[in-house]
């Protein structure tokens, strides 16, 4: 088992892992293409973004953690970095997807709470292929994605997890060192947790 940073290589299996773990999340809904690019978009973007991979003995991609330095304004950058290849996306999912788009725009700026300044690192996703989950590589990939975030200096790290149905991933965390930041509700009507750890 190894871990390093992900490559732009990885972006099909990462998003097929994503695909797999996170069925019914607003961003599985907008499709396998924009995925792509939102995946590729935070790869390439190396300076705001942690992308940490874990992968088997013969290099295949086990499960990753990604996310950003700062969670502040990190959409926006992303979607600068690849402005033309979004709108083309956007147009194409209005036509065909229309919900799911509202519901990203509305979405997009997670900082839910006025005293929260965004001023930390977020962790984005993580996710480990179905047949590869409870044998530990979870949270080696979270240990992984805190030491990067570490090295680059930052002290905080929050992340966003569903409230309801979700008492193994909110085990996960807490075990992790998580605690609750605070609970806020997404478009439409989503109750969520949000945490934050001090490495
Ligand atoms: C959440 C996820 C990343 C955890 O990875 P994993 O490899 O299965 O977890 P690990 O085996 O590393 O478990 C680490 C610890 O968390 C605990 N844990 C993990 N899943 C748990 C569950 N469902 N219920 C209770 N505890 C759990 C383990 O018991 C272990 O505890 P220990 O350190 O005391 O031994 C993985 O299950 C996953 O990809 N889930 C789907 C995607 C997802 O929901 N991501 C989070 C979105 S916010």
């Amino acid at each position: 088992m190894k871990i390093r940073q992900l490559e732009i290589s990885d972006v099909d299996k990462v998003v097929e892992i994503h695909q797999n773990t996170f069925s019914g999340f607003f961003l599985t809904e907008l499709g396998t293409r924009f995925l792509k690019l939102y995946y590729a978009s935070m790869i390439k973007n190396k300076a705001s973004t942690i992308a940490v991979g874990i992968y088997a003995d013969d290099d295949s991609l086990l499960g990753f953690s990604i996310g950003s330095t700062q969670s502040k304004g990190y959409y926006k950058r992303i979607l600068k970095s690849n402005f033309f290849k979004f709108c083309l996306i956007g147009i194409y999912l209005v036509f065909t997807k229309p919900m799911a788009i509202i519901r990203l725009m509305k979405n997009m700026d997670k900082v839910k709470k006025e005293s929260d300044d965004g001023l930390y690192c977020e962790l984005l996703s993580i996710g480990i292929s179905a047949d590869q989950k409870g044998k530990g590589y979870g949270k080696v990939l979270l240990e992984a994605f805190e030491k990067e975030a570490e090295k680059r200096n930052l002290k905080k790290i929050t992340l966003t997890t569903d409230y309801e149905n979700n008492d193994g991933v909110i085990a996960f965390y807490k075990k992790a060192g998580y605690e609750v930041f605070y609970e806020f509700t997404t478009y439409p009507n989503r109750k969520m947790y949000k945490f934050i750890k001090t490495v």
